[in-house]
């Protein structure tokens, strides 16, 4: 086998076998890699234009009741200021970046239980009431299928449950016994099933994750089909379990955004914040290299300073007129805008 070629039909059939992509991983070398990231960047511009979608991360609760070793608001981190934002905090960030032309509004937040269906279904209409030409994406991780229901039915379009690693002893190691790979993925199925755009995803060079690993999240991806894909490189937090992991490859995670969008070339991708933590300039690197989505923070200042799921999380918000000013014309610089839109998914939901 030869890396170029193997390139070349991912470029041009949008699929290949495990045992291609594990070869494509393990030879890549510039010349590979500047090919696919011109052909993912052509793929994304060929669907979605020159356009770069923006979602409002609302972080609004950092309390989790899960314990997940490489996550810097596990629920055994003591050093976390735990906090929580109620509706009117929420509603207020949701009118504010309203006004900046934010038309999608995600609410991310740890595992709390204090957020009930009622609390949630409560929130979730009063934004959709306030803002019912936007999109609502929730990311509140693991529940009951009747829990998706409800919130579905109270007016949330959208969910992101990263599945974290598609390899059943990769997901032990990451995670306490009570977290289980197959309970994660009967969650993505349901919320599939229900409905919403959903959006998976996995960190790149988290501990113990090897090539093979990667290979089954990219055929995992491929067969799942989420609406969105969000990756990016594993930072080591200083007081969880994984502290003296290194950081992910900032190279790597480039590599694979531009084979996940060969393989779902209609899917949204982001340029996530991890990336751009990771790299100067990280998030327009994404876009180079097929993203085409970017999250900034509308969480209140004093929240921001507290979400710290990794060491020297980016934390400018966009709450601030100016920094999406510099988003806009640092994009414009490479050829794309942001358009005042939801940027729904060329995949339909499934139903
Ligand atoms: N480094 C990078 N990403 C992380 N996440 C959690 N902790 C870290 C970390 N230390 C990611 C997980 C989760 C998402 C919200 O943030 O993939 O799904």
């Amino acid at each position: 086998m030869n890396a170029l070629q193997l390139a070349e039909t991912l470029a041009a059939c949008h699929d290949l076998e495990a045992s291609q992509l594990l070869w494509l991983l393990e030879h890549r070398d510039p010349d590979v890699s500047e090919y696919l990231r011109k052909e993912a960047q052509a793929a994304a511009q060929a669907r979605y234009g020159n356009k770069v979608f923006i979602r409002g991360l609302i972080e609004f609760t950092n309390y989790c009741k899960n314990d997940c070793y490489y996550c810097g608001i596990r629920k055994s981190n003591r050093q976390a200021q735990r906090y929580r934002l109620d509706r009117e905090d929420i509603l207020a960030c949701c009118d504010l970046g309203y006004d900046l032309g934010f038309r999608t509004f995600v609410l991310q937040g740890g595992e709390n239980p204090w957020f009930t269906d009622q609390r949630l279904t409560e929130i979730v209409r009063a934004i959709k009431e306030a803002h019912p030409d936007c999109a609502l994406t929730l990311s509140v991780g693991e529940r009951s299928r009747e829990s998706y229901r409800r919130l579905k039915e109270a007016g949330a379009d959208r969910y992101l449950l990263r599945h974290e690693t598609a390899t059943d002893s990769h997901y032990q190691k990451l995670h306490p016994p009570e977290l289980q790979l197959s309970h994660r993925m009967e969650c993505l199925s349901n919320l599939k099933e229900l409905g919403y755009q959903v959006g998976a995803g996995f960190m790149v060079g988290s501990p113990y994750q090897t090539l093979e690993d990667l290979v089954r999240d990219l055929r995992f991806l491929k067969e799942f089909k989420p609406h969105m894909v969000g990756i990016g490189p594993f930072l080591s937090q200083h007081d969880t379990p994984f502290r003296d992991f290194p950081n992910g490859s900032g190279e790597l995670t480039l590599f694979l955004l531009s084979v996940i969008r060969l393989l779902l070339p209609e899917t949204l991708l982001p340029a996530t914040t991890a990336l751009g933590t990771l790299l100067p300039n990280g998030r327009e690197a994404g876009i180079l290299h097929g993203a085409n989505v970017v999250m900034p923070n509308l969480s209140p200042e004093e929240a921001r300073g507290k979400y710290l799921l990794y060491d020297n999380k980016l934390s400018t918000g966009a709450e601030a007129a100016e920094s999406l000013e510099l988003l806009r014309e640092n994009l414009r610089k490479i050829g794309y805008e942001i358009p005042v839109a939801r940027g729904d998914s060329l995949i339909a939901p499934d139903r």
